[in-house]
């Protein structure tokens, strides 16, 4: 479960602090997806580096499963955000020099062994349909794969969130439909709670939770 409250972010800048988010709550129960809009610059990146434990806030409180991650310390911290939380973002951020199974399996060479990874990367890359692309390096991809390479390296944690930042910003309409539908597929079938900011409409009509944000903060659309 995430939980959010009173979420507040401003950044300081020479003129005094620019308030980015405020008053900001959002509740998602695991199998939940939302999706948020809103105008460039409104703080969607933003919200979504604070939901994933990678910027803190500048007031409130993040919960996910009961844990606010900003009160761990650090070595605590890296590991929540490498196995509470998966990230897709606008660029896929592959790894050039690795195969396609390697780049999925990175987030399981750090922290406890994980011995069952492989067998889970192959079943990924086989939903997101590339099981016949193991060995291929990212430079060998379409647009659309190197985006559900990145989708399966998300999920290899089997991570109780999913954040997603324009997913299918750089994919054409098909190719964005492909990713969007397997995105989803994923996420109920791994149960995350799953935040994707988007303007693709095909993926934005899947998200039974639909979210502007205006005025720093969430409104239900
Ligand atoms: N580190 C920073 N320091 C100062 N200002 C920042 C910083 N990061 C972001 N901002 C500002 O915060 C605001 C929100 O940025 P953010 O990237 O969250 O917007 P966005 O809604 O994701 O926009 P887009 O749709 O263009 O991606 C912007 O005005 C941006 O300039
Ligand atoms: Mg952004």
């Amino acid at each position: 479960m995430l939980e959010v409250t009173h979420l507040a972010k401003s950044y300081p800048t020479p003129r005094g602090p620019l308030d980015i988010l405020s008053g900001l709550s959002l509740s998602l129960r695991p199998g939940e997806a939302a999706s948020i809009v809103g105008p460039s610059g409104s703080g969607k990146s933003t919200l979504l580096y604070i939901l994933g434990a990678l910027e803190p806030p500048t007031s409130g409180t993040v919960t996910l499963d009961g844990v606010d991650p900003f009160t761990l310390p650090p070595t605590e911290l890296a590991a929540f955000r490498n196995r509470r939380v998966g990230f897709v973002f606008q660029d896929h951020l592959l790894l050039p020099q690795c195969t396609v199974l390697e780049n999925v399996l990175i987030p399981t060479l750090v922290g406890d062994s994980d011995a069952d990874a492989p067998a889970r990367a192959r079943d990924l890359l086989e939903r997101v349909g590339l099981a016949d692309r193991l060995d291929h390096r990212p430079a060998e991809l379409s647009g659309g794969e190197r985006q559900r390479v990145a989708l399966a390296r998300a999920l290899i944690r089997r991570p109780p969130l999913l954040l997603c930042d324009e997913p299918t910003g750089n994919l054409d309409h098909a190719a964005g439909d492909v990713v969007a539908t397997m995105l989803f597929d994923l996420h109920q079938r791994q149960e995350t709670v799953l935040v994707v900011v988007t303007h693709n409409t095909g993926l934005a009509a899947k998200c039974p939770i639909r979210f502007e944000l205006v005025g720093q903060r969430l409104e239900r659309a």
